[in-house]
């Protein structure tokens, strides 16, 4: 089977006017000086930010995401935002069933597998993610909860073209905390033979599965190369172009090396 080609996206969550657009400006001036080929590298900024972004990005092959999406493509629906929409405004992928949105707005499995549904059909990849919370992680649950939100999550449709899945457990993010890299290998393998059981073989052996929660430039080059991680989800991180561009090099080193 071809190798997967590793996606680094970046989580900018709400954060970032537009002032911030020089971060991007700047991470696209360093990959066009010195590229990485080997990793595919996205942005998803606030909404606010989606219009202004191509004209930023404009011939660079940073792809632009966003961070959430409404069920249905338009509607009364005040505040929200449809899939059609963010591709209107120049996005090719959206992430749903953040933690932070499944907590913060009660989003269920359902609603996140709809939401992808919605990116498929506005032409999106829905990144989908998963992951334990700490008390879950310390009851042993992690596998049962993160196999239960992959049931309930990830449409029957998803395909490895159309479907990203992010692995973040909900203590790692913004804690400076991460799992150790066997934990990751193994979390990743068993997601891996889930999305087999639900979608098939084929389709789970080319599915990029990422992995997100504190990634930083300094433990990158530790998480990045667990077998069955194929790129971050990163948060903090990915706000100064400096250290986004740090954890993407981490690609770039077996060449360099
Ligand atoms: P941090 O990298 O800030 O921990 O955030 C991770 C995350 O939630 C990305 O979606």
């Amino acid at each position: 089977m071809a190798a997967i080609r590793p996606l680094v996206a970046g989580n900018w969550k709400m954060h970032g006017t537009g002032s911030s657009l020089v971060e991007l400006s700047t991470l696209r001036k360093r990959l066009a000086q010195a590229p990485i080929p080997e990793v595919e590298v996205m942005v998803c900024p606030p909404a606010t930010l989606l219009t202004r972004a191509p004209e930023v990005l404009q011939g660079s092959e940073i792809v632009l995401g966003a961070q959430d999406c409404h069920p249905l493509a338009s509607g009364p629906h005040t505040g929200d935002i449809s899939a059609e929409m963010l591709a209107d405004a120049g996005a090719k992928a959206v992430i749903v069933g953040h933690s932070e949105r499944r907590m913060d707005h009660g989003e269920t499995d359902a609603l996140v597998n709809a939401k992808a549904l919605a990116a498929y059909r506005a032409g999106l990849t829905a990144i989908i993610c998963v992951g334990e919370t700490e008390a879950e992680r310390s009851e042993g649950a992690t596998m049962s909860v993160v196999k239960r939100e992959l049931q309930g999550s990830v449409p029957e449709e998803a395909r490895a073209a159309n479907t990203v899945i992010a692995y973040e457990p909900v203590w790692a993010i913004g804690s400076g905390l991460t799992p150790t890299p066997a934990d990751v290998a193994e979390v990743h393998g068993f997601i891996r033979s889930v999305l087999g059981q639900l979608l098939g073989n084929g389709q789970s052996g080319a599915m990029r599965i990422l992995y997100g929660g504190s990634v930083k430039p300094a433990n990158a080059g530790e998480l990045l190369y667990v077998p069955d991680v194929n790129g971050a989800l990163v948060g903090g991180a990915s706000l100064k172009a400096d250290d986004f561009y740090a954890i993407l090099a981490v690609y770039g080193r077996e060449r360099t090396a």
